[in-house]
Order: C-alpha cells, then sequence, then structure tokens
C-alpha cells in the first residue's frame, strides 16, 4: 500500500497513488465550495418534487405545488381587471370637473383617453389633436363648439349635425351665394373684410366689407367676428382655420358652407371612456 507522504517542492502532502514515479498531491476542493455544491443539488431535487418538471407519458410531473405559468397570468389579468373596474367605477360617479382636479383621478383619465383617442379621434382629428383641412385642431385654444369641460364632453356625446342623435349640435351658416343673397361682388368685399380682421385689423374697418359683414354675419360669428360657441360659429380673427382663411377659402365658404359633421360618440362608448377623453382633449392646448 502506497503511503502519503510530503512533497518537497509543493510543500503540500500526496494522496499516495504513484504512476511511474509520479505522485498525486492531495488538494481537495475548498469546504465552502463543496457544501454550496451540495447545497444545489439539494435545491434542485425539492424544485424537481415542488415544479413542474419532466414529461411523462401523456402528461407532465405536475409538482407538488400546482403551479403553472399559464396559471399566473390569468391571475395578474384578474387582478388588473378588478383595478381597472375600480377606477372605471370612479370615473363614471365623479363629474368630468371633479376628474380634472383630483391628480390620481386625472393621471388614469388622462392614461386612457390618449389610447381611445388614438384608436377613434386620430383618424380625423389627427394624432395629438393637430387637426386637418375640414377637422378641427383640439390642441388650439380656438373653439367651434366651447372649450369647458361640459361643452367638450357634450360635444364628444351628441357630435355635430349627426341625424341619428337628437341633442346633437346643430346650426347651418346660410348659402349665401346658392341661394343668392349675397352676389359674387359681394362675397368678394365680405371676404376682404373677413381676412383683413386676422391680418390687419386698423385697415379693416375701412373696407366697404364691413357693412355686409355687419348685416349678414355678426348674427353668428359675433361683433367683429369673434365666434360664438352658442351656435357653432367659429372665431373669424385666427391663424387657425377649419377650412382655409385666404380669401378664396372664405368665399367658398359663404358662396357654398361646408357642414362639418362629426359622429355621436354616447352610443359607442362607455360614458367612462368619454370622461376620459374629455379630460385629455381639454388638455390638449386649449381647454378653458
Ligand atoms: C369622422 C371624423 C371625426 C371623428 C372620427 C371624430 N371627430 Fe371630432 N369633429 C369632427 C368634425 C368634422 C368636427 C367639427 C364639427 C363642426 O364643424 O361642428 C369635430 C369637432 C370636434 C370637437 C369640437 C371642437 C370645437 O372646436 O368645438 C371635439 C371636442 C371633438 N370633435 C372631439 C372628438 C373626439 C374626442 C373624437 C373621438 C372620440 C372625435 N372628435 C372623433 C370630425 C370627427
Ligand atoms: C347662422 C349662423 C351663421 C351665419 C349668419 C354666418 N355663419 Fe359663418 N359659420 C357658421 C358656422 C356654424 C360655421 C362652422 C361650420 C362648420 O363647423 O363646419 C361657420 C363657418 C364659417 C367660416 C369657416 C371658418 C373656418 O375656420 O374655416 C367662415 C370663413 C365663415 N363662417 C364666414 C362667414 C361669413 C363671412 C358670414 C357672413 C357673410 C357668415 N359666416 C355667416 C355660422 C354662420
Amino acid at each position: 500500500m502506497a503511503m502519503a507522504e510530503r512533497d518537497p517542492v509543493s510543500g503540500k502532502n500526496t494522496t499516495g497513488h504513484e504512476w511511474d514515479g509520479i505522485k498525486e498531491l492531495n488538494s481537495p476542493l475548498p469546504r465552502w465550495w463543496v457544501i454550496v455544491f451540495y447545497l444545489t443539488v439539494a435545491w434542485a431535487v425539492g424544485y424537481w418534487i415542488a415544479y413542474p418538471s419532466w414529461p411523462t407519458l401523456h402528461t407532465y410531473a405536475k409538482g407538488v405545488l400546482g403551479y403553472t405559468s399559464r396559471g399566473e397570468v390569468a391571475q395578474d389579468i384578474a387582478k388588473a381587471k378588478l383595478a381597472q373596474a375600480g377606477w372605471m367605477a370612479k370615473l363614471k360617479t365623479a363629474t368630468v370637473e371633479q376628474i380634472n382636479t383630483n391628480p390620481e383621478l386625472r393621471e388614469y383619465a388622462m392614461a386612457g383617453g390618449a389610447v381611445a383617442f388614438r384608436e377613434n379621434c386620430a383618424p380625423c382629428h389627427q394624432q395629438g389633436g393637430a387637426g386637418a383641412y375640414g377637422f378641427p385642431r383640439l390642441a388650439a385654444d380656438r373653439w367651434i363648439w366651447g372649450g369647458a369641460l361640459a361643452q367638450i364632453q357634450t360635444t364628444i356625446t351628441h357630435g355635430s349635425r349627426w341625424a341619428a342623435d337628437p341633442e346633437t349640435h346643430r346650426m347651418d351658416m346660410p348659402r349665401f351665394g346658392d341661394d343668392k343673397v349675397l352676389n359674387e361682388d359681394q362675397i368678394s368685399k365680405v371676404a376682404d373684410y373677413v381676412v383683413a380682421l386676422y391680418k390687419a385689423p386698423d385697415t379693416a374697418n375701412t373696407l366697404p366689407g364691413k357693412a355686409i359683414f355687419a348685416e349678414h354675419c355678426v348674427a353668428c360669428h359675433g361683433e367683429k367676428g369673434v365666434g360664438n360657441t352658442e351656435v357653432g360659429a367659429p372665431s373669424l380673427k385666427t391663424a387657425v382655420w377649419l377650412y382655409s382663411g385666404t380669401k378664396e377659402g372664405i368665399m367658398a365658404q359663404v358662396h357654398s358652407p361646408k357642414m362639418g359633421v362629426m359622429p355621436a360618440w354616447g352610443a359607442k362608448l362607455d360614458e367612462a371612456v368619454i370622461k376620459e377623453l374629455t379630460v385629455y382633449v381639454h388638455s390638449l392646448g386649449g381647454g378653458r
């Protein structure tokens, strides 16, 4: 039997194994390493028993805890739905003004409103309410039907000139050209006046179109063209136009007015979602 002895070069003991004069040093693994190794083995065995592990002939070993990742996802979804239902219930009972002044509710409404806007409104009003020809810019303080929370909520709920909704906004601008109320010359003059209202208010007063405007337009668009949200007549003293602010564009509108149609969302969207949209639209830049 070979004997363990001290190796004179490394100063370590040998195991006593020897092959052709080559002796094996006895350098065992560190104790801490061995302990950790056995702990991981024990952990793995425990894990096999507790959790789903290897496949069997028809199914798989389910593990004594009965855990499934699908089950976990389903639980998460159920929890999220519950949380959302709580928020939606709060939005339903609160007024838009209350939502807008409660930081927590407002944050929730803004997030939901942004999503609902992208899905339902951006096709016409564009991303962020930037607007397009015939579709009003909502990110501007120029309102056809009013920028107060309650007014925005009414517009979204009932729409504008939306035949199916009896409470929809309704006010049509007279067809001054088509119905021969004004001739081309008068239309040209009043258009000059409207252009000047915004671009050169000082000279506007001297223009012959002023009298035509006073007679035919002031009733809806107001003294000096500031507009009237009661009748949905937009301000004409503006850089933001629904259609066009050029003389040609204004003449076209006076001749044969285009009357924008906005769908009523009250029948399509949940009341709470409409409130979210109201708070979101109000925040876009022009809200009052
Ligand atoms: C099919 C196109 C279309 C869609 C979709 C649409 N709108 Fe409109 N919206 C319009 C038009 C056109 C007007 C202008 C109505 C008018 O001239 O009276 C308008 C007007 C408005 C106004 C009034 C603006 C003002 O100046 O008073 C608000 C607020 C508004 N929309 C919000 C929304 C919201 C919120 C949605 C999504 C739920 C939406 N709209 C979806 C076409 C649309
Ligand atoms: C009975 C009310 C009424 C009268 C009177 C009226 N308007 Fe209007 N006007 C409106 C309404 C409502 C709109 C909004 C149309 C829409 O929402 O599509 C409008 C829109 C306009 C626009 C388009 C603004 C834009 O942003 O593109 C112009 C320009 C305009 N009116 C000029 C006139 C002029 C000029 C007169 C007088 C000759 C006149 N209006 C008389 C109700 C009226």
